[in-house]
């Protein structure tokens, strides 16, 4: 896994940014993986500044989002449909028609768990996924304990997740029970992976992700066994790596590092 490690939340979203401009460079028609939650605001953010300043083109673009809340309307302010639509889609030209985002109120969860998967695949599988990661070491909602090789389904959140969500909602009661999110074995499927990280809070996690055993109990985990899995940290959540130094001196004998 490569794993650079940037000065600050600020640099980390830029770095990640670059990623993906190298990405539509490449392959203009591209699709992108994109995740919600507070960390990737930044590379949203930043995106949006090279589409408005430098012609970044999203018109063919498409993108699968990794899940969303089961209850939830895309009206609803803490549906994942309607944070990409304020935190990113309605500020950049990606057609309307190319964005898909899991349903958190279709009758047919199952139905539909197997049509998303179907569309990744009709669409040509993801160029680029995009990931955060818990504090509980999940990436989307795949929690400890899910099958390292599960597809598009729906998931219990854990608690620690109830409580981490919940500043986004009134108390811990609001936070839906249930999420609808692709699986390990969904996201690994991705030709490439940005795993995005900042602050304290997250160092255990990171740690475990990236030099710990892969094991269901740490989803990210999976990731070590991806031909081009990216991890791009800041300082604070590098805090707890042990190779710290290694990585450090492999980025600075890199020089075409994003
Ligand atoms: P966060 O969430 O970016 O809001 O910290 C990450 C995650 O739970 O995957």
């Amino acid at each position: 896994m490569e794993v650079i490690v940037t000065r600050d939340y600020d640099e980390m979203s830029k770095t990640a940014a670059r990623v993906v401009a190298q990405v539509l460079n490449l392959k203009p028609n591209a699709v992108l993986g994109l995740a919600t939650g507070s960390t990737p605001l930044g590379l949203y953010r930043e995106l949006i500044r090279m589409h408005r300043e430098e012609g970044l083109d999203f018109s063919q673009v498409t993108t699968f989002n990794l899940d969303e809340y089961v209850g939830l309307p895309r009206t609803h302010p803490q549906s994942y449909y309607y944070f990409m639509q304020e935190n990113l889609f309605k500020h950049i030209n990606v057609p309307k028609q190319n964005i898909y985002v899991p349903s958190g109120t279709t009758s047919n969860y199952a139905a539909f768990c197997q049509w998303y998967e179907q569309r990744i695949r009709e669409c040509g599988g993801i160029d680029l996924q995009v990931l955060g990661i818990g504090t509980d070491g999940h990436i989307a909602f795949n929690e400890p304990s899910s099958s390292l090789g599960s597809r598009t389904r729906i998931k219990t959140l854990a608690r620690q997740t109830i409580e981490d969500n919940a500043r986004f909602f009134g108390s811990p009661d609001e936070v839906p029970v249930y999420a609808i999110t692709m699986g390990v074995g969904t996201i690994l499927e991705a030709r490439k992976i940005m795993l995005l990280a900042s602050g304290r809070q997250k160092a255990p996690a990171v740690a475990a992700a990236i030099e710990g055993p892969v094991t269901s109990m740490i989803t990210a985990s999976a990731l070590q066994l991806h031909r081009d899995a990216m991890c791009i940290i800041d300082r604070e959540a590098a805090s707890q790596l042990k190779m710290l130094d290694y990585y450090e001196w492999v980025q600075a004998k890199m020089p075409n590092a994003p």
